[in-house]
Parts: C-alpha cells; structure tokens; sequence
C-alpha cells in the first residue's frame, strides 16, 4: 500500500553515497569519540538534578529503576546498535523505521524525535540556567535578575497564587518559609520586577537563550570542534562524578539505607520518568554515522560502551546520595551538590560540583543540538521536508540551515514553558523512538531477504519466555499488588477510566506482543526492549500521551500536505 512505502537498505545507502559526493560529511569520529559522544548526552540533567526527586519518592531504592531502566536501555541500544551498522547514515531511528516499517511510521518517528532532542534541550537549558544562576549567585557578587532566570508563564501564575495567598492573609514570611510555597516566591519576585512597556513584562530565560546560541554556534562551526569541546567536557564530568562516588563514599551512614523501599512499587514508579530521562542520549550518537571513520564497527561498540559506563556510575551515584542523607531530604534541584553542603569539611566539592553540572549539561545540550538537525538532514534528502534542511555548509561541512532552524526551535519555547512539562514530554517521544526501533529490529528479522548486520544482537527464542513474563507478571501483580489490581478493574467514571487508558493499551499490547512471540519466535532481547520501552511509556500519565498524540497529528497534517507528494518515492507526475 502506498501508504507505507519502504526505502530498501541498498536505496539509502545509494542516496547518502551520492550526497557524500556532492558535498561529504567530515568524517573523524572513532569508537572513543563515540563512547564519549555518548556519555555526553547521556549524564546530564537527569543525574545533577531531577534524580533528586526521584530518589526522595522512592528512597534508596531508586538504584531498582535506574538497573531497570538501564537494562531497558540496552536491550534499546542492542537494536540501535544492530541497524545503526546495517544502515549507518545519518537518519538514526527515522531511517531504520523507514527501511522496517516505510515511510509513514518513518515520517511519525522523526516527529518524534524533534520531540526527544529538541525538547529534551529545552529541558537541559532551563536546568542549567538554574544551575548557572545559582552559581553566579553562591560563588560571586552579582545575582541574575529574576527576570531574567525564568519563563513569562511561570512567573504570571507564581506571582497570582502568592497574590491569592496574601489576599487570604497568609503571612509573606510564612509563603516564604512554607516548603509548599517557598518555590513560587522566585516566580513572584520576577514578575513583580520585571520591567514594563505598554503594560507588558519582560521575563524571560537569558541564560538558557544564551547556552542555546552558543552550543548552536559551536555546532554550526564544525564536527571537529563539537567533538573537542565534548571531549573535555565528557572529561571534567567523569572526573568530578568518580569523586563524588569516591569522596561521598567515606561519608555514606548505612542507617539512612534503611528503609530501603520507603514508599513502595507507587513511591518508587512516580520516579521513572526522571531515571529515565537520566538515560536518554545513548541514541542520539547514531546520528552521526555519516560522520564516523567506520561506523558499523564503531557504532555498537560507541553505544553499548557508553550506556555500560553511565549506568555503573549512576547506580554508585544513586547509593552515595542516599546513604550519605535521608532520601527524604533529597527533593531538591541540585541533589549532588546538597549532599556536600550537608558535610561541614566538604562544602568545597559543593561548589566544584556545581561547576561540573553546568558542563555536564552543556554537553548534553552539545550531542542533542547536533542529532538533531541530522535527522532533518536525512527527512529533506527524502523529499518529505523542503531541501534547504539538508544543505551542507562549504566550509565547515555541517548541515547548516538545520542547525540554525534547531537553534531556533529550542530558543521559541524556553520563553514560555515549564520544565516538568518538558522533561516527561521529552521522555515520552524517546520511549516511542526506543519501542519503534526494537519493533523495526524484530521486524527486519522476520524478512528471510533481510541483508546480514555486522553487528548483530545474540538470538534468543522468545517464544516461551514472552507469554511466560506476561503469566508471571499477572500472577505477582495478583500476590504482591492487590489493590493496584483491583483499582484498574473497578470502572468509576469515565474521566477516571481516561487515566488508565495508557495501562489498559500496555496490558491488551502485552497479550498481542506474547502472541505474535508465540508464533514468530520473536528474538528475545529486541522482545524485552520494546516491552520495556512499551512499560515505561505506560507510567508517564494520560496527559503525556495527550499531549504525545497532539503533536503527532499536527506532524501527520504536515506530512499529508507537504511530505507525502514531495517524497522521493512518490509518483512522478506526468504532465
Ligand atoms: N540524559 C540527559 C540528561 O540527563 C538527557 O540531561
């Protein structure tokens, strides 16, 4: 059916040979770079700040999540891994999804994936705004403006509910000591300060605007020079996140250890959005493929290494912090540098820990700003966006007009959203990625045509072992989570019955998955990772999914007006 064209591996290959006569890529990167590329994008904002709220929700066992999401992960980079040798251009999960499932899937993962790189930055550069203000405020003279540190939405609605608050006669002292309330006071600050013209307030995040303009510079500059500066930053953040395991351990109290699952399966789930947004990034070096000396040797070994290293380093994070205070004093934005504070002798690592974040953040931002116009680069050679997006600078050889168009994208909504919003929106579209690449593997396989990957995940028959999960899941939920059990199985209302949808679709997807396993003898670890993925994206909330679901109409009403008759696959018309 028209609808779901497929390129075939040999195509791809042919067009991004072509394009790399006209105008190539330069190609420096090794397996080093990569693995560094990798730990670059992936230690960031999720272990400097949101794994702070994660670990006081669900206490010292939160190194449960980030062990099952890190093998979550890796049964995901298994499957990046495998087609990223089978097709290494730069397309990353957009390209592999139109190889496996054509190009109407392929067209609705590279919406997506704006979602993962270009939100996730979003994220990323508020954090480290907050990061940076805090900085500049704790080590120097000067302080930012409040104004100047946050988003016009956020401060408006802090500034009407203090308001409100006052109105009612709570004391100023009070909201400003509250633990409740204390967090709008910045917000109320600023948009009580901010400067006025024509009855409109200036508030918007000039430090998070400015790391935008600069990583989108350093991008737009070169691939030579992105991977020098992520070199030195992977370096300042793995030396600073091995002291703090080293230093941190000398002062953990096993007493804090205990309880170890303070607020059960709930507490401990409320976390997976922000453990997992700890992990995103691993895909994201795929994107350079075209860029790699010898991609389909380097880029599993890149990807793999990379995920191996954060996880060993976060499970270490995650039992220092919480044995060196009460998980329950950890839900803060700078958890890593708190727990130093609290050490009278070591509030100096506080300060070089704070440092550290806002390079590891940088570098983050570094890798996303980079995938990201990549895969815009690989969605114009296919016709389905305008050729302006793969057009390759003469001198600096990087895809120019999509690296400023990124820079652009991430600056529009630093001005008005949230980073909550952002981060599970972020983690949401990633999770889509990872489940649609591990269907495309699984896929692939099933074709007996398939060309053989020279990187290629070990097989393992599923076929007993997924419809023997799903018994078993639903036995242990039965055993251990009977009220878990029996609040998806009562109806209330209907609004009440929207939130559960997400559930519902993992549980009727489990069945069908343990079906299809049955019959096609699926390989397990591709199996596992989609499911996995499919579990995970089942705990970020309704509203996520929602949100998920609008941005994905909006890209199919792009591609049915735009990309569908500009494709290079589609007819030719005959005038
Ligand atoms: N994993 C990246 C971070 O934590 C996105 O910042």
């Amino acid at each position: 059916m028209s609808l779901f064209r497929k390129k075939t591996i040999e195509d791809i290959l042919k067009t991004a040979e072509q394009e790399s006569h006209h105008s190539s890529l330069a190609k420096h990167l090794g397996v080093r770079d990569l693995t560094a590329f990798g730990i670059a994008a992936i230690i960031g904002a999720g272990i400097f700040s949101t794994i702070g709220k994660a670990s006081a929700d669900g206490g010292p066992a939160v190194i449960f999540l980030f062990i099952f999401t890190a093998l979550a992960c890796s049964f995901a980079a298994f499957a990046y891994a495998e087609f990223a040798s089978l097709i290494p251009v730069s397309g990353s999960a957009y390209t592999y999804s139109y190889v496996a499932f054509g190009e109407l899937f392929a067209w609705i993962i590279g919406w997506a994936l704006i979602m993962e790189y270009a939100i996730g930055n979003v994220t990323v550069a508020i954090s480290w705004s907050d990061y940076f203000s805090s900085l500049i405020s704790n080590t120097t003279p000067y302080q930012i403006h409040e104004w100047l540190c946050l988003d016009y939405f956020t401060a408006k609605n802090n500034y009407e509910q203090v308001f409100g608050l006052l109105t009612a006669g709570v004391p100023f002292e009070q909201i400003k000591t509250d633990k409740a309330t204390a967090g709008l006071i910045e917000g109320f600050a600023a948009y009580g300060h901010a400067p006025q013209l024509f009855g409109m307030r200036f508030i918007f995040d000039l430090p998070a605007l400015v790391i935008n303009l600069l990583i989108t510079i350093l991008v737009y500059r070169g691939i030579k020079e992105s991977r020098n500066a992520s070199n030195i930053m992977v370096l300042i953040k793995l030396v600073i996140v091995l002291l703090v395991i080293f230093v941190g351990a000398f002062y953990v109290d096993t007493k804090n250890w205990s309880p170890f699952t303070p607020n059960g399966m709930g507490g401990l789930l409320k976390g997976i959005s922000a453990v997992f947004f700890a992990y995103i990034g691993f895909d994201a070096i795929s994107t350079t493929a075209e860029e790699c000396r010898n991609p389909q040797r380097d880029l599993p070994r890149g990807i793999l290494y990379s995920i191996l290293i954060c996880t060993v380093l976060y499970v270490a994070i995650a039992l220092v912090i919480t044995g060196m205070v009460h998980y329950s004093e950890l839900a803060v934005g700078d958890p890593l540098a708190y727990v130093f504070e609290k050490v009278k002798s070591l509030r100096w690592l506080s300060g070089v820990v704070a440092v550290s974040a806002v390079v590891a953040m940088a570098s983050v931002m570094l890798v996303f700003q980079l995938g990201q116009p990549r895969i815009w680069m690989s969605m114009s050679r296919d016709g389905l966006l305008p050729k302006a997006f793969s057009k390759i600078h003469p001198k600096y050889k990087t895809p120019s007009f999509s690296t400023i168009f990124t820079g652009i994208l991430v600056a529009i909504p630093i001005f008005f959203v949230d980073i909550n919003m952002v981060t599970d929106i972020c983690s949401a579209g990633t999770l889509f990625a990872f489940c649609l690449v591990c269907g495309g593997v699984l896929k692939l396989r099933m074709d007996p045509n398939a060309p053989p990957s020279k990187f290629k995940t070990p097989y393992i028959n599923s076929k007993y072992i997924v419809p023997g999960l799903f018994i078993l899941c639903i036995i242990l939920m039965f055993v251990f989570q009977k009220e878990t059990v029996n609040y998806y199985l009562k109806y209330e209302s209907f609004n009440a019955f929207v939130t559960k949808i997400p559930v519902y679709s993992f549980l009727i997807g489990f069945i069908i998955f343990s079906v299809m396993a049955f019959r096609y003898s699926f390989s397990l670890i591709p199996s596992l990772g989609l499911l996995c993925c499919f579990y995970m994206l089942s705990q970020l909330g309704y509203k996520n999914w929602l949100y998920f679901l609008i941005w994905l109409m909006i890209g199919l009403v792009i591609y049915f007006i735009y990309g569908r008759s500009h494709s290079k696959l589609a007819p030719k018309k005959i005038l």
